[in-house]
């Protein structure tokens, strides 16, 4: 069996720099036609020169491959609106982080005070800017996201017309505050797909299974899956693809992050043909995106077939992948 894809994107995607972003790029950039490029570099994307010198690093380390990085800012409330409206062509969405809730958001929100927060909200609603947030709170790791939800629904309540993407969903909860606003939506990532927290911890310890926010519970997993598989007009695919060293990975105080990016397709395609739904994924994985975001890919086909392919145990010798050394039902014939 084959299915074509047309202008997959990615909505959520560490592409981190330096020696690790010359080893990601060219990975989402062979099989995506683009993808939402997170700021949380040290020190975050907070200006236009930060913004124009990525985008350059990402272009140069992508090679000959298509694809568009859809850059991001890193949410600071002293933004003026002058800088706002400066920036607003060079970006598609501005990321906030609550401050130190996940890898390098130290410099991000404390307290959630909208009185702080509202001016760069409102000029981000009148300028069409969408606010992409890591919707956590400091409490009980597996509580941090439905604790969120009615910061999201306060949010979604004082801004009407700006478009909020609650990130990486992994709850019933916040799936059923897609239904209750407008103006929410929502990215999902493969691994909150395929995993709980039993697959993280529940036997040994799996390191590279370990991400913010934390695998939940098999309901809230049917929950993701019920509206990923239908392609939900409000869901959309971000992998939060989040690369770290092996060293960084397989360490006492091990860093959150899953890398998706070489896998994601593939391990799309397994999961939606398993239950299905494949007739669905070009929806999930770009249609609804470019809807939410108004954009228009540039044209990019991906063509998968089910032959078992085995997933590489790592990626030059510095990066280990999702599924690791174990073998998928479809892989990648061809991308351009
Ligand atoms: C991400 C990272 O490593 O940058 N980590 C993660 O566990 N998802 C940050 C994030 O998206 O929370
Ligand atoms: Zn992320």
């Amino acid at each position: 069996m084959v299915i074509s894809l047309h202008s997959p994107l990615d909505m959520h995607l560490h592409l981190r720099d330096e020696e690790m972003l010359d080893i990601v790029a060219p990975l989402s950039a062979r099989t995506f036609a683009g993808g939402l490029v997170m700021p949380n570099l040290v020190p975050p994307v907070t200006t236009a020169e930060d913004v124009a010198r990525y985008r350059g690093k990402i272009r140069k380390a992508q090679g000959e491959n298509r694809f568009v990085p859809y850059m991001t800012l890193f949410f600071k409330s002293d933004y003026t609106p002058e800088f706002l409206e400066s920036v607003r062509d060079e970006i598609l969405a501005i990321k906030l982080y609550p401050a130190g809730i996940t890898t390098n958001s130290e410099g991000g929100v404390s307290g959630f005070d909208l009185k702080e927060l509202s001016p760069v909200l409102s000029v981000m609603s009148d300028l069409g800017i969408p606010l992409c947030v890591h919707g956590e709170t400091g409490g009980f790791v597996m509580d941090r996201e439905a604790e969120f939800i009615p910061i999201y629904e306060r949010l979604a309540e004082n801004f009407p017309d700006l478009t909020i993407v609650m990130e990486h969903i992994t709850t019933k909860e916040a799936v059923e505050a897609l239904e209750r606003y407008e103006n929410l939506y929502a990215t999902i990532t493969l691994h909150h797909l395929y995993i709980t927290l039993d697959d993280v911890a529940g036997g040994l310890l799996q390191p590279h299974l370990f991400c913010k926010p934390i695998a939940k519970r098999p309901e809230d997993r049917s929950a993701l899956l019920n509206v990923a598989l239908e392609a939900h007009p409000k869901v959309m695919f971000g992998s939060d693809s989040a690369p770290h060293p092996r060293e960084k990975k397989e360490a006492p105080g091990c860093a959150a992050g899953v890398f998706t990016a070489p896998i994601a397709l593939q391990g799309l395609a397994q999961l939606f043909d398993r239950h299905g739904a494949l007739e669905n994924l070009q929806a999930f994985v770009s249609d609804n995106a470019q809807r939410i975001y108004g954009i228009r890919p540039l044209e990019k086909e991906v063509v998968l077939e089910k032959t078992a392919w085995l997933v590489p145990e790592i990626y030059e010798g510095t990066v280990v992948p999702m599924f690791a050394g174990e073998s998928l039902e479809w892989r990648i014939v061809s991308a351009g």
